[in-house]
This record gives C-alpha cells, sequence and structure tokens, in this order.
C-alpha cells in the first residue's frame, strides 16, 4: 500500500540503514499534465514510492515550480521538470510507465463525454509522442472520458505500429477506492480489508461494482445494494457538485492514480498476483475494452480475468451498461481515425 511505500521510503532514508538500489530495478516513470489538480498531489505521492528511480513531471505550463518543490524532498527519485512540446521527448525517453491526468475536468451539469472536444485531441497528441519515445511503457490513462480515450489511445499505438493490449490501462482504481469506502461505511466493517471488484467502464451506468463478490461480507438488503452502486456510479458528480465549479476529485483520484501505477512497478518486477482492476483490451464480454480484474506483471497485463458470478441485479446493470460503454469505445475509436 502506499503506507507501506511511505514507511519504506522513510526507513530508507534513516540515517542507520544504508541505503541500497541492489534489489531495487531502476524505473522511470512520467506524469504528464504534472502541474494540475490531479498532476501535483500524483507527483508528490510517486515521489514517496520507493519503486521509482526517476520521476519525470511534465505540463504544459507550471512543471518548473512543482518539480523544483518536489524534488527537495529526500527520497529515492530524482525529479525533472518539462514543460512545452519541445521538451516532450526528453520527459519521456526511458520511460516505464506514463501516468496521464492531462486535460479539463468537468464542472456541475457536465458529463465526463462534454469532456470529449477537448480531450480527445490532448489525448491523441501525448500518444503520439508515446509511440515515439517510449513504446514499450505502460500507460495509465486517467483522462477522461475514459471509456473513449482508451480506445483513442489503442488507435494512435496501431497507426504508430506500437500498440500491445497489454500496456494500455484506463485508471478505473477511483471507482474501486470509492466502492471499498462506501461498502466498509455502511456495512460497518474494517475498510482497510474491504475487497469490492468495479468492473464495466468509467462514466455513469457503465461503472458496475460488483458488490455480490464483496468481502468481508456484510448483510445488506437489496435497496442498501442498490444505493451502494448508485453512490459508486455517481461518486464522480458528487465530488464535481461538492466542488460547486472548482473541477472534480483530484487528491482521491492521486491516490487511486498512485496505487494502480505502483500495482504496475510491481508487477513489472515481477512481484506475483498484483490483481487491479482496469479497463483493458477484453474478451471477457463482446465489448472491445472492458474493465475488470486484471493480474500485472513483467509485460503489463498478465491476464484478464472473468467477471465471476454475478447477482441477477448486476446482469441485468451489465446488459444496460454495454450500448452506451460500446458507443463511447466507437466515438474514440471514429475520432483517432478520422483526424
Ligand atoms: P486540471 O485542469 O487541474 O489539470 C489538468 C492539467 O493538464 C493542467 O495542468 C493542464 O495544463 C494540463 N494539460 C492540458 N493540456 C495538456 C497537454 N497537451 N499536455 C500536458 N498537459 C496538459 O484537471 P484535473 O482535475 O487534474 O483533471 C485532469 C483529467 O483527469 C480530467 O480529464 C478529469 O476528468 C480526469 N479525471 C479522471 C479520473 C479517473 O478516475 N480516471 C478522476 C478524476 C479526474
Ligand atoms: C471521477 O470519477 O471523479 C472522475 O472521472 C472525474 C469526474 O468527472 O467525475
Amino acid at each position: 500500500s502506499i503506507f507501506r511505500s511511505v514507511q519504506s521510503a522513510v526507513a530508507r532514508n534513516s540515517p542507520r540503514r544504508s541505503y541500497s538500489t541492489h534489489s531495487v530495478p531502476e524505473r522511470k516513470v512520467a506524469v504528464l499534465g504534472a502541474a494540475g489538480g490531479i498532476g501535483q498531489p500524483l507527483a508528490l505521492l510517486m515521489k514517496l514510492n520507493p519503486l521509482v528511480s526517476r520521476l519525470a513531471l511534465y505540463d504544459i505550463a507550471g512543471t518548473p515550480g512543482v518539480a523544483a518543490d518536489v524534488g527537495h524532498i529526500n527520497t529515492r527519485s530524482e525529479v525533472s521538470g518539462y514543460m512545452g512540446e519541445e521538451q516532450l521527448g526528453k520527459a519521456l525517453e526511458g520511460s516505464d510507465v506514463v501516468i496521464i491526468p492531462a486535460g479539463v475536468p468537468r464542472k456541475p451539469g457536465m458529463t465526463r463525454d462534454d469532456l470529449f472536444n477537448i480531450n480527445a485531441g490532448i489525448v491523441k497528441s501525448l500518444c503520439t509522442a508515446i509511440a515515439k519515445y517510449c513504446p514499450n511503457a505502460l500507460v495509465n490513462m486517467i483522462s477522461n472520458p475514459v471509456n473513449s480515450t482508451v480506445p483513442i489511445a489503442a488507435e494512435v499505438f496501431k497507426k504508430a505500429g506500437t500498440y500491445n493490449e497489454k500496456r494500455l490501462f484506463g485508471v478505473t482504481t477511483l471507482d474501486v477506492v470509492r466502492a471499498k469506502t462506501f461498502y466498509a461505511g455502511k456495512g460497518n466493517v474494517n475498510v482497510a480489508e474491504v475487497n469490492v471488484p468495479v468492473v464495466g467502464g468509467h462514466a455513469g451506468i457503465t461503472i458496475l461494482p460488483l458488490f455480490s463478490q464483496a468481502t468481508p461480507k456484510a448483510n445488506f438488503s437489496d435497496e442498501d445494494i442498490k444505493a451502494l452502486t448508485k453512490r459508486t456510479q455517481d461518486g464522480g458528480t458528487e465530488v464535481v457538485e461538492a466542488k460547486a465549479g472548482k473541477g472534480s476529485a483530484t487528491l482521491s483520484m492521486a491516490y487511486a492514480g498512485a496505487m494502480f501505477a505502483d500495482a504496475c512497478l510491481k508487477g513489472l518486477n515481477g512481484v506475483p498476483d498484483v490483481v487491479e482492476c482496469s479497463f483493458v483490451q477484453s474478451t471477457v464480454t463482446e465489448l472491445p475494452f472492458f474493465a475488470s480484474k486484471v493480474r500485472l506483471g513483467k509485460n503489463g497485463v498478465e491476464e484478464v480475468l472473468e467477471l465471476g458470478p454475478l447477482s441477477d441485479y448486476e446482469k441485468e446493470n451489465l446488459e444496460s451498461l454495454k450500448p452506451e460503454l460500446l458507443a463511447s469505445i466507437e466515438k474514440g475509436i471514429k475520432f483517432a481515425n478520422q483526424s
């Protein structure tokens, strides 16, 4: 967990222990959009991760300040800031993991799809550069609408001849983080022990938490499960409304993004049984991309896990989310191929 990562980062820097990199491979992580609401706390959390040896912070503005600030923290990684398109190549070169929280966030009344017109172009140009400068990196896509930006990235990589479905991830970890928090709160169980898979996509009804598979078991009525499902699906909107025009989730997203990147790094380093939910190329349903549990390893995706047994309520929700999710996927593919 992040806490263990922080503790071990602190331990490594304690004067009583000699610092050694022998057992921990060198890993470069790049954050694109690093001066933004997510980017800044995400840069902080990645700086605290002892698995990172180089941290590249890229944005169109503001990164020198973020990099100078975060770079003074006495943990393992060396931090560099890169600003403007002419420095993007340097930021990306040699990256093992690229995290993308670049783009505009929602305001009250907007859907994630309302961000498409601006963010699709941003993602397309960033992915074109990834294909050129670090085609083997694992890409963690945070920019919304994730249901479309991941297919856009796939198409850009296909055109560049660098696509490998094992290396492209839509970050849906925040849905899992929320489902765990809401389930533990309502069921009065220890949140640290809770596990809930969240499948489908990352927008409204396409977000499908599988509370029937949640552990530890809590006694919920059908009405409780419906309310928990709806709250998880509307979690992003809850934050957008509470922020009242000042953007969407940034701090919880930075936490979720740092957790997911940490899982990717552990997988690359050969840690066994690293499993996280993510929106990936998939044959679990008839849709070309779908979020489900994914086993991470040295090549990125090692295995896309099946959905497992669903309740009747979840089966119904699964069928109703498919048309919207497919439309968002096709919108992304079409954009990437026509522009
Ligand atoms: P923000 O506006 O605070 O920050 C975005 C940053 O991206 C800014 O610093 C901006 O300069 C930068 N940027 C814009 N164009 C760029 C480009 N071409 N290259 C590099 N950087 C560029 O927004 P935020 O709150 O950090 O949100 C960022 C994105 O993340 C939004 O699209 C939001 O919807 C999405 N998001 C996704 C999830 C998720 O669960 N996947 C959760 C929260 C937010
Ligand atoms: C979230 O789930 O918080 C993000 O996708 C941001 C948003 O627009 O809701």
